[in-house]
């Protein structure tokens, strides 16, 4: 087969938020795709980016104080080590706020409009009159207009996938204050959907045959004109708001001061974008790579947001007049032991990195989640007995143990050297192992089957056929019983043959198994001196499986993989520390804390960040007459002017001591009135709880080099 050139994706994560066990799951169900593609020869560009964009990114990094441009690089900065940790093998990863996205995302805006596809309308839009903006569709929630599910947002229902206005939700409310949104009147852009154009093509693409059945039946519902069951009429396809106002963080629209693209817009586009960047850092040119008739390009997604992928996104790739989608991938959700689904809000029962923390091996993760899943958008869930039962009787029993058991005759006995020759016998049984099997009469070809199945990302299917061929060698293996056989010194050559018949079968196995456990089929091929394989690598009937390898000295056998155990299990699967039981602990150790007070209740990051602590310098100190406790301060805090403070802390510093040290104030406390004069902030010491019984106060010092204003954080 020719080589083929592939672009393929994955959705982008909005940029809010670390990957959940979701994402990972994702990623994984893609990486495997992508590997099998890059083995049969093929080209593949697999990119990812950040969804940086949008009102809940700019509301989170105002939250946080931060610009949304530092919050999105903090999120993109901890990427690196779920993708690396999970062995997901993306040609590169960018953000839909990089240049090369408001490039793309504003000349398919322009294209667009000149294949007169935009309208602006005048549309009354939910206000929250108390934060004074327009509020963003996801943070408008209420109960859905179609399916009546409470608490859903602005712009789509999670429950029934219906996409619809914000002002159709029943019974409003903002979810950034609680209060009733108001309408007020708003100019709007719009993405001209129900124009006979889009209908038609709309019509054509999403039901060509190219969709999974299930999708394609779904998105029917959306764009067709149809009378219900009960005589009343559904709308087909309406236009589309692309448009928000100011404040958004986005990509701004041409000629429309003020208004920016609704982050929809432009979040597909970063698809383009990523790859654009990559081939430019390739020095290959991106609109020649585009216009190759030649390429294929795919994207794989959830089910929550096929709408976007398969309406809009081909509409907008069409009509600007550049290539669609080849088809779009759409999985279900991930749950954890049956438990919630894994949405993009939630939280999730299985957290990656805390997996990887433990030290479990992400291919048993990988080998997993591909033996659950199939080409279908269903959900499938992470269940721990499963996962310990699969990972341990199948990768470990069945497929290293083949391996381990063989090897270590290779070494014993043979000096490392597989059999130079294989009888007319032993081919038969390789054969056996290898080639054709036969299903309900049918006989199929073993490897085109496995490669059939992972090229359809039916990985499930896949898998219990390498594991069926991985118990043929098993059985073959232990027929032949060669524990016997090595104490029999006529039968070492016999043992020799059928170590080296189970040693090529693993081989093949690792090959069929390298896109789903690309780690251990590297350090398989060690064993076999060679490095990672290609597809070609399989093929059986020309012996080109095993013939370069007889009389081979084959490395020392390295353990490919540990069990999984109950205890990382356990660990995995433990409710984080900070519990209630727990912190009642805590509070009750805090009362032999030396302070002699127990801690105070917890308060967020936020309730901190309210308080502006500042070094300031104590350029005097004098005692205050009429004052045994107080002490007067005059602190330069870097103002420009100085603050006056009294402090309680005459009984341990004489003002002497203090003049020219550094300390830490309070600086945002509200001036206070005092009897001997206005006190402007508030300096920091220590103290045990009760004073008489433990004297002692200590005055805050920075170490050296702080300077006056500095934040404390
Ligand atoms: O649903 C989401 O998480 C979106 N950030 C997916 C965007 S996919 C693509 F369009 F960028
Ligand atoms: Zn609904």
């Amino acid at each position: 087969m020719p080589q083929r050139r592939l672009f393929v994706t994955t959705a982008l994560p909005y940029a809010n938020g670390n990957f959940h066990i979701g994402h990972i799951m994702e990623y994984i169900q893609a990486d495997i795709w992508v590997r099998f593609q890059r083995m049969q020869g093929h080209e593949v560009n697999f990119v990812g980016a950040d969804d940086a964009h949008g009102a809940p990114i700019m509301i989170a990094a105002e939250k946080a104080g931060k610009t949304p441009q530092q919050f999105v690089a903090d999120i993109a900065a901890g990427r690196k080590p779920y993708l690396d940790g999970f062995h997901i093998s993306f040609d590169n990863w960018h953000s839909t706020d990089a240049p090369e996205n408001h490039q793309l995302a504003q000349q398919i805006y322009r294209d667009l409009q000149a294949a007169g596809l935009i309208a602006t309308k005048t549309i009354e839009q939910f206000f929250d009159a108390e934060k004074n903006m327009f509020l963003p569709d996801r943070f408008i929630k209420g109960q859905c207009p179609k399916c009546g599910a409470k608490d859903q947002y602005g712009d789509n229902c999670e429950v029934c996938g219906a996409v619809y206005a914000p002002t159709d939700l029943i019974n409003p409310y903002s979810a950034l204050s609680g209060a009733t949104p108001v309408l007020k009147s708003s100019e709007h852009f719009f993405f001209r959907l129900s124009d006979p154009r889009c209908v038609a093509f709309l019509e054509e693409w999403t039901q060509d045959g190219k969709l999974q059945p299930e999708v394609a039946n779904k998105v029917r519902e959306w764009f067709s004109v149809r009378t219900n069951a009960d005589g009343t009429q559904s709308e087909g396809l309406g236009d589309w708001d692309i448009s928000r106002d100011a404040p958004y963080f986005g990509i701004e629209i041409p000629d429309a001061p003020g208004k920016y693209f609704y982050v929809w817009l432009d979040a597909p586009v970063g698809y383009l974008a990523s790859l654009k960047n990559l081939l430019d850092k390739r020095g290959v040119d991106y609109a020649a790579y585009m216009a190759d008739p030649t390429l294929e390009q795919y994207h794989f997604i959830g089910k929550d947001i096929v709408t976007f992928h398969t309406l809009f996104w081909p509409a907008m790739l069409h009509f600007s007049g550049r290539k669609t989608p080849d088809n779009i991938f759409v999985h279900g959700f991930l749950t954890v032991n049956n438990g919630e689904k894994m949405s993009k809000s939630r939280g999730t029962g299985l957290d990656p990195l805390k997996y990887l923390s433990l030290g479990m091996n992400p291919e048993w993760l990988r080998y997993y989640l591909a033996a659950k899943l199939n080409a279908r958008n269903e959900d499938i869930d992470f269940n721990a007995d499963d996962f310990m039962a699969r990972v341990n009787s199948d990768l470990i029993g069945k497929y290293v143990n083949i391996a381990s058991r063989s090897a270590s005759f290779i070494h014993k006995k043979f000096d490392g050297q597989l059999a130079s020759n294989l009888s007319p016998k032993s081919k038969t049984a390789l054969d056996n192992i290898l080639q054709e099997f036969t299903t309900e009469g049918v006989s199929f070809d073993r490897e085109g089957f496995i490669s059939e199945r992972l090229k359809e990302r039916e990985f499930g299917k896949a898998i219990r056929e390498i594991m069926e061929c991985a118990n043929l060698a098993n059985q073959y293996f232990d027929a032949c019983k060669p524990w016997e056989m090595a104490k029999d010194e006529s039968k070492l050559f016999e043992l020799h043959e059928v170590c080296t018949v189970a040693l090529l079968a693993f081989r093949q196995l690792s090959i069929f198994l390298q896109p789903i456990l690309p780690t251990t089929a590297e350090n398989a091929a060690k064993l076999f001196g060679e490095s990672s394989w290609t597809w070609a690598d399989t093929s059986v009937t020309a012996g080109k499986v095993y013939e370069h390898l007889l009389g081979k000295t084959i490395n020392e056998y390295q353990h490919l993989m540990q069990r999984v155990t109950p205890e990382q299990l356990e660990a995995l699967f433990e409710p984080p520390a900070q519990t209630e039981p727990a912190q009642n602990a805590a509070n009750l150790m805090a009362n032999t804390l030396p302070g002699g007070e127990e801690l105070a209740p917890t308060i967020t990051i936020d309730d901190f960040a309210k308080i502006d602590l500042r070094i300031a310098k104590i350029v005097n100190c004098e005692s205050v007459e009429g004052s045994i406790k107080l002490l007067r301060l005059t602190l330069d805090v870097g103002e420009g002017k100085h603050r006056n403070v009294f402090s309680g802390i005459a009984s341990a510093y004489k003002p002497e001591d203090l003049i020219g040290k550094h300390t830490v104030m309070v600086a945002n406390l509200a001036p206070r009135k005092m009897k001997f004069g206005l006190s402007e902030g508030m300096v920091l010491a220590a103290s045990h709880a009760d004073e008489k019984a433990q004297p002692g106060i200590f005055v805050l010092e920075p170490g050296p080099g702080a300077v006056p204003g500095l934040r404390v954080r």
